[in-house]
C-alpha cells in the first residue's frame, strides 16, 4: 500500500472511507462498528473529535464507582475508568474494610513541580556560574507576564538554579527550575516558562563579556518525575480488628500481610506486579478525572527506583498492637486545565467527589492505590487472587462464548462456592448445551 498524504486534513468522513476500504474485509461492518460508538448528541461528538487528530470514533471503557469511601473523615464515592474485571470490586471492599476502622488518612506532603532548559556551553565553568547568579534575577523579571495570574493564585516560580554536568556529558548543563502551580497539572505553563528561560539566556549571553558566546539550547521541558509532589496515605487499626476473615486470625493476617509487603520491598519481580495493583487503582481514577496516567506512571516507577532498586510504594507495620500500612507516591495531578472542565464525564467524576482542589484530589487518588493494594494482598495472603478475579472474569468468558443470559445465569450460581477457571467454565459451558468440547457446540476455542 501506498503512503497517504495529507490524512489529517481529510473530513472524517474521508478518513473512515480510506481506512475501511484499505484495512478492512468488510468495510460496510466497519463502518457501522465505527459509527454504533458515535455519541448521539452532535455537539458532544464534536467535543471528542476535537481532543485529538484523526479522531473517527470514540472508545469506551466501563466507568464504575466504589462507595464508602472515608477519607480524612469525608465520605467519597469513587469514580474508574477501567476495563479489568476486578479492580472496582476490589476498591469496594477496602473502603468497606475501612470505613468501620478509622477510614484512610491522606496528607500531602510536597507540591513542586520541576523543569528544565537543557543546554550545551563549552567555556570555562566558572564564568557560565559567576554569570548565571548575575542574571538569575532577570529570569524571573523577563516572565512577568507568564506568571502574574499564576501569583495571583498562590503560585509561581520557586526558584531556579544552574546545574554543572559537565562530569556526565561535555558542556551539558541545566538551568532548573522549580515551580508551584496550584490547582493546575501545569505543564504548559511550566514548558512556556522554560522555553522564555532559555531565550532570555541566549539573549543575556549575546549581549554579555563571556568569551564563549557559543551555547546552544537543546530542548526544554518539564519532567514528569516529580518526587516533590508526594502523597502520604496511610491506614491503621488494632491489629486485633483485622478479624473480618472467618479463616484466618487476625495475628497470622497482620504477620503475612507484612511479609507480603517486605517480599515487595526486596524482590523487584514481586515489587513491579505489586505496584501495577497499586496503579490499577490510581489510573482508574486518574482517567475517570480526566489527569494524565502516563505521567503519573512513568513518575511513579522512577520513584519506586529511587534508591538504586525497584521496591514497593506501600509500606506497613505493627508495633504496640498497632497495624499499620501505607503508601507514599508522587502524583502530579491538576483540577483545572486540560480536559478536566471539557469532558462531560470527566466534569461529573469531579462533581461526584465534591469539586476537590488539586491537593484533594492527589488525597483521594492516593487512597484508590492504598485501598487496591490493601484487597490485593489481602486476598493473596487469604484465598488468593483467582477466587476473588476469576469471579468477575466469569462474565467475560462467557459474554465471548456468547452464553444466554439463562446460561449465565445458571453458570454464575453454579460457581458461587467455588473458583472459577477458564477450563471449568468452559466445561459447564459444553454440559449445559449436552456437548462435551467446544467443537461441538459450534465454538471455537477461546
Ligand atoms: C492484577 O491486576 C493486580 C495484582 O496482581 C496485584 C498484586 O499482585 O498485588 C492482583
Amino acid at each position: 500500500m501506498k503512503p497517504i498524504k495529507g490524512y489529517s486534513k481529510l473530513s472524517k468522513d474521508a478518513k473512515i472511507e480510506w481506512l475501511i476500504n484499505n484495512y478492512f474485509e468488510e468495510p460496510e461492518k466497519a463502518l457501522e462498528m465505527l459509527k454504533s460508538y458515535w455519541h448521539n448528541e452532535a455537539d458532544i461528538q464534536k467535543l471528542h473529535d476535537e481532543f485529538i487528530e484523526n479522531t473517527l470514533t470514540n472508545f469506551y471503557l466501563p466507568y464504575g464507582v466504589a462507595p464508602n469511601f472515608l477519607i480524612n473523615g469525608k465520605m467519597y464515592c469513587m469514580p474508574l475508568a477501567i476495563e479489568e474485571s476486578s479492580v472496582v470490586a476490589a476498591a469496594a471492599k477496602a473502603a468497606n474494610f475501612w470505613v468501620t476502622r478509622g477510614g484512610f488518612k491522606s496528607t500531602v506532603l510536597y507540591t513542586k513541580k520541576i523543569g528544565h532548559v537543557h543546554f550545551i556551553y563549552n567555556g570555562l565553568p566558572n564564568d557560565l556560574s559567576s554569570f548565571f547568579e548575575e542574571i538569575k534575577n532577570d529570569f524571573i523579571k523577563g516572565t512577568n507576564h507568564i506568571t502574574k495570574n499564576m501569583k495571583t493564585r498562590g503560585g509561581g516560580i520557586l526558584d531556579i538554579k544552574l546545574n554543572n554536568k559537565t562530569n556526565e556529558e561535555p558542556g551539558y548543563y541545566q538551568i532548573e527550575a522549580n515551580f508551584e502551580t496550584c490547582d493546575s497539572m501545569g505543564a504548559n505553563f511550566i514548558n512556556s516558562l522554560l522555553e522564555e528561560f532559555a531565550s532570555i539566556l541566549k539573549f543575556k549571553i549575546s549581549e554579555s563579556s563571556l568569551i564563549d558566546k557559543k551555547i546552544q539550547i537543546v530542548m526544554c521541558i518539564l519532567s514528569n518525575y516529580t518526587p516533590e509532589c508526594l502523597v502520604r496515605c496511610e491506614v491503621s487499626c488494632k491489629v486485633e480488628e483485622l478479624n473480618e476473615d472467618k479463616d484466618i486470625l487476625p495475628d497470622e493476617f497482620a504477620e503475612k500481610f507484612l511479609r507480603a509487603i517486605r517480599i515487595a520491598e526486596i524482590e523487584p519481580y514481586r515489587a513491579v506486579t505489586h505496584n501495577k495493583g497499586i496503579m490499577n487503582g490510581i489510573d482508574s481514577v486518574i482517567l475517570a478525572t480526566g489527569n494524565d496516567f502516563r505521567a503519573v506512571e512513568a513518575c511513579a516507577h522512577a520513584y519506586a527506583s529511587r534508591n538504586g532498586k525497584y521496591s514497593s510504594l506501600t509500606h506497613a507495620e505493627v508495633k504496640n498492637g498497632i497495624f499499620k500500612f501505607w503508601l507514599d507516591i508522587p502524583l502530579s495531578l491538576g483540577t483545572v486545565g486540560g480536559i478536566t472542565t471539557l469532558h462531560p464525564m470527566v466534569k461529573f467524576s469531579h462533581e461526584l467527589l465534591g469539586k476537590p482542589n488539586a491537593t484533594e484530589l492527589m488525597q483521594i487518588t492516593a487512597t484508590a492505590g492504598l485501598a487496591q493494594n490493601f484487597s490485593a494482598i489481602r486476598s493473596l495472603v487469604t484465598t488468593g487472587i483467582q477466587k476473588g478475579h476469576m469471579k468477575m472474569h466469569l462474565l467475560n468468558i462467557l459474554n465471548q462464548l456468547e452464553a444466554t443470559e439463562e446460561e449465565k445465569a445458571k453458570i454464575v450460581e453454579y460457581f458461587k462456592d467455588k473458583v472459577p477457571s477458564h477450563h471449568a467454565a468452559v466445561d459447564i459451558f459444553c454440559k449445559m448445551r449436552g456437548n462435551a468440547s467446544l467443537d461441538e457446540v459450534g465454538k471455537k476455542e477461546i
